[in-house]
């Protein structure tokens, strides 16, 4: 019999796309999309929290995404300094360890010092990881590895998978189970391109400020749904 804990991700991605939709779709600027998809962060961690999901990673915001206009990339950027505030503490109660990823040299000094604070204060936490991804590429988090492993001496000629997964942000980390895509968009702009060889993907239609306990539950069902085969053959036994 399927061992019932193996149908539950480890880890679980989310491209929180569709905000914008949102609200156009209410005839409102694109900034109260954003601040809806904030809402929607809180309740998906909970839902998650509660089904037994241990680790989640949050793509909020890409190193493409800079090319968009500059007061939405502002609204951005001040709504993760707003939100980091004010959740670090419950997160922390709730023994969430908190890590930002991505390239963060490029975010403001304010937030990089939030960041920071945020990582400093849940570092011992067990209970749970969550990973936010802020001017996040999988393709910058590749390089990274290589110039981190080129600047410690390693021999690049003798580089091995398990040395290169043990230079990206996720290092430690298990690779992700389940990718959730909101909004219906078939591709991972650049998410996880790594860690996610072997991730199942959930495309839902619903936009991420509309995404809740429901939705993840029918996520969840759908991953548990599937035959995870990593190159093999299906085991009918
Ligand atoms: C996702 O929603 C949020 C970010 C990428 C930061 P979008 O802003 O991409 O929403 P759509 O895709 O325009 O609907
Ligand atoms: C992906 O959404 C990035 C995040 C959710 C942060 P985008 O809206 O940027 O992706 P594309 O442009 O549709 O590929
Ligand atoms: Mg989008």
């Amino acid at each position: 019999m399927a061992d019932p804990a193996a149908q539950l991700p480890r880890h679980i991605g989310i491209i929180m796309d569709g905000n914008g939709r949102w609200a156009r779709r209410r005839g409102l600027p694109r900034s109260a999309g954003h601040r809806a998809g904030i809402q929607a962060i809180r309740r998906v961690m909970e839902a998650a929290d509660a089904a037994g999901v241990h680790c989640l990673t949050l793509y909020a915001f890409s190193t493409e995404n800079w090319s968009r206009p500059r007061r939405e990339v502002a609204t951005l950027m001040r709504l993760f300094e707003q939100t980091l505030k004010a959740e670090v503490d419950e997160l922390n109660r709730n023994g969430v360890r908190i890590r930002v990823i991505g390239r963060r040299a490029q975010l403001s000094e304010r937030l990089q010092r939030l960041v920071a604070e945020a990582e400093r204060t849940t570092a011992e936490n067990r209970s749970g990881v969550l990973n936010v991804a802020i001017n996040y590429g999988g393709r910058a988090e590749i390089v990274d590895g290589v110039r981190r492993l080129a600047e410690e001496g390693r021999d690049l000629t003798q580089l091995e998978e398990a040395d290169l997964a043990g230079a990206l942000y996720t290092a430690g980390l298990p690779d992700p189970d389940l990718i959730i895509r909101t909004a219906g968009e078939l591709r991972t702009s650049n998410f996880l391109i790594w860690q996610a060889a072997y991730a199942e993907l959930h495309v839902t239609q619903t936009l991420w400020p509309d995404f809740g306990a429901e939705d993840l539950r029918l996520a969840l069902l759908d991953y548990a749904s599937r035959d995870r085969r990593f190159g093999g053959v299906l085991d009918l036994s």
